[in-house]
C-alpha cells in the first residue's frame, strides 16, 4: 500500500507555515518532506484582514514547500485560531435503535449529531465536535460504546465554532490556490497534538499557544479535549513594549527580543546587555538587562499570565488540571516565561515543543511549529475522508482506534461518501 501525503497549512499573524509529511503506512512514521515558512502578510489575530495580500503570502509559501517536497499540494489541513473560535459542552441522547441487541456505529453517530443540534448564529459555524464521554442507560466514563448493549445512549460533546466570514474568506485563499480545503483545525487543538502526552490529557493539562498575535488555550480534562477559546493579545505586545522603552523601531525590538532569550537563560548575572552584534539603526549597542527583563518584558508576561488565569477561571476547570500549564508557540521562548508562569498560575509549567515527527527539517521543531506539526498529526486520524460532516465523525472514531472495530467502522462511514 502507498505511503500516505499529508499536508498542512498554518497561516500565522506573523507567519505562514506549509508543511508536508508522508505518513508510513508500515511504520506508522510521520516523516516531513517539505516545510516553508513565509513572512505573514493581510493576517492579524488569526483573522484574514486583507485577502490579496494574505493569498499572495500563502502562495508563496505552498509553492516554496512544494518544491522542497517534489509534490503538488492538492489538499491540505488549514489551521484556525484567535478571538473569533468559542467553544461549548453540549449533551445528546438517543433511544437505542436496537435494545434487544448491541449499541451500533449507527446508534454513536445520531447520538453525536443530536449533541450537535445547538442553537447557532448564521456568522457562527462549527468545525469541531469531540465526544469526551458516553453514558449508556445512567453509567458514565465510557469511551467507546459501541458492543454494549443498553436502551438509552448518550453523549457529552465539546462543540468548536469559528466566525463563518473568517472561514469563508480562508476558504477563498485556499480555492484561489487550486488546494483543496480538507479541514479546519483550532490551532490550540492542532498544537496540542504535536506537544502533549496521553498522560497529560488523562490527568487534565492546559496548553496554551503563544503567537505573534493572540493566545489560543485548550483544556484536556479525563483525556478529552473540555474547553477551547482564544485571547486577543500575544508576543508581539511584547516587542512593542520593548520598542516603546527603548526608543527603537519594532524590528530592532524584535531582534532584541529573540536575541534575548537566546542569549541569557535569566539566571545570569550580566548588568549590560551587549547588542553590537545586532548592529541596530538606533546604534544602541548597550542595555541594562535589569531595565529590559524587569522593567519591560516581566510586566507584560505578568500581564499574559493573568489573562490565562481567568480564561482557566471561566472555564470552570480551573481544579481539574494537575498536569498544569503546557506553553508553546513562538512566544513560548520569551525570556522569563516559565519563572513568571509559575509564579502567577501557580500550576507546573513546562515548555512544549513539536514531537512525534521525523525527517529533515530541524528547523520545524520549534515551538512557533507546534501547530504546523500538529496539522499533519490531526490530519493523520482525518485523512479518509474530506466532508465536514465526516470530519467530525473521524473525531469519533479516533476514540475508537483501541478498539477492534475501527476498520469495520471507516468501512461502514465510507458506504455514505459520495
Ligand atoms: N526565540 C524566541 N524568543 C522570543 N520570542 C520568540 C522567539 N521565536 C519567536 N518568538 C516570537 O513568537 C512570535 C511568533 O510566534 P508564532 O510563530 O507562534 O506566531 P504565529 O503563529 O505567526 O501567530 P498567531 O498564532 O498569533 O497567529 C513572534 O512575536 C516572535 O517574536
Ligand atoms: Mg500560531
Amino acid at each position: 500500500m502507498a505511503d500516505n501525503l499529508i499536508c498542512g497549512i498554518d497561516i500565522g499573524s506573523s507567519k505562514i507555515a506549509t508543511v508536508v509529511g508522508v505518513n508510513s503506512v508500515e511504520t506508522d512514521e510521520l516523516k516531513i518532506i517539505g516545510f516553508n515558512t513565509t513572512t505573514a502578510r493581510g493576517v492579524r489575530k488569526g483573522l484574514v484582514v486583507d485577502i490579496k495580500e494574505a493569498t499572495g503570502a500563502v502562495e508563496d509559501s505552498v509553492e516554496k514547500a512544494e518544491r522542497m517536497a517534489g509534490h503538488k499540494i492538492n489538499k491540505a489541513f488549514v489551521a484556525v485560531g484567535g478571538p473569533h473560535i468559542s467553544s461549548l459542552n453540549s449533551h445528546g441522547i438517543v433511544a437505542v435503535s436496537n435494545p434487544q441487541g448491541e449499541i451500533n456505529e449507527e446508534d454513536v453517530q445520531r447520538v453525536v449529531e443530536a449533541a450537535k443540534a445547538i442553537s447557532l448564529s448564521s456568522t457562527r459555524r462549527i468545525i469541531e465536535v469531540i465526544p469526551r464521554d458516553y453514558i449508556v442507560d445512567g453509567q458514565s466514563g465510557i469511551k467507546n460504546p459501541i458492543g454494549m448493549s443498553g436502551v438509552r445512549l448518550e453523549v457529552e460533546t465539546h462543540i468548536i465554532t469559528a466566525s463563518s466570514t473568517n472561514l469563508k474568506n480562508q476558504e477563498r485563499i485556499l480555492s484561489d490556490l487550486g488546494i483543496e480545503n480538507q479541514g479546519f483545525v483550532f490551532s490550540g487543538m492542532a498544537s496540542s497534538e504535536a506537544v502533549l502526552t496521553n498522560t497529560e490529557k488523562e490527568l487534565g493539562i492546559v496548553l496554551v499557544d503563544i503567537g505573534a498575535g493572540k493566545i489560543d488555550l485548550s483544556i484536556y480534562v479525563d483525556g478529552a479535549l473540555s474547553y477551547s477559546s482564544s485571547i486577543p493579545i500575544g508576543a508581539r505586545h511584547i516587542s512593542n513594549d520593548i520598542a516603546v522603552g527603548l526608543r527603537v523601531s519594532l524590528d530592532s525590538a524584535e531582534k532584541i527580543k529573540i536575541f534575548l532569550s537566546k542569549s541569557f537563560d535569566g539566571k545570569k548575572k550580566t548588568s549590560q546587555i551587549n547588542l553590537k552584534e545586532l548592529d541596530l539603526p538606533e546604534n544602541l549597542t548597550e542595555v541594562s538587562l535589569k531595565t529590559l527583563v524587569d522593567g519591560i518584558v516581566a510586566p507584560r508576561l505578568e500581564e499574559i499570565f493573568k489573562l490565562i488565569f481567568e480564561e482557566i477561571e471561566k472555564s470552570g476547570f480551573g481544579q481539574q488540571i494537575p498536569s498544569g500549564l503546557v506553553i508553546t508557540g513562538g512566544g513560548a521562548l520569551t525570556i522569563g516565561m516559565l519563572e513568571t508562569g509559575k509564579r502567577v498560575v501557580g500550576l507546573p509549567i513546562r515548555i512544549g515543543f513539536p514531537e512525534k515527527i521525523s525527517g529533515l527539517v530541524d528547523e520545524i521543531l520549534d515551538p512557533q511549529y507546534s501547530t504546523t506539526v500538529g496539522l499533519l498529526l490531526y490530519g493523520i486520524n482525518n485523512d479518509f475522508n474530506d466532508k465536514d460532516n465526516f470530519k467530525n465523525f473521524g473525531k469519533i472514531l479516533k476514540d475508537f482506534k483501541l478498539g477492534s472495530s475501527i476498520n469495520n467502522l471507516k468501512n461502514f462511514i465510507k458506504q455514505f461518501i459520495p
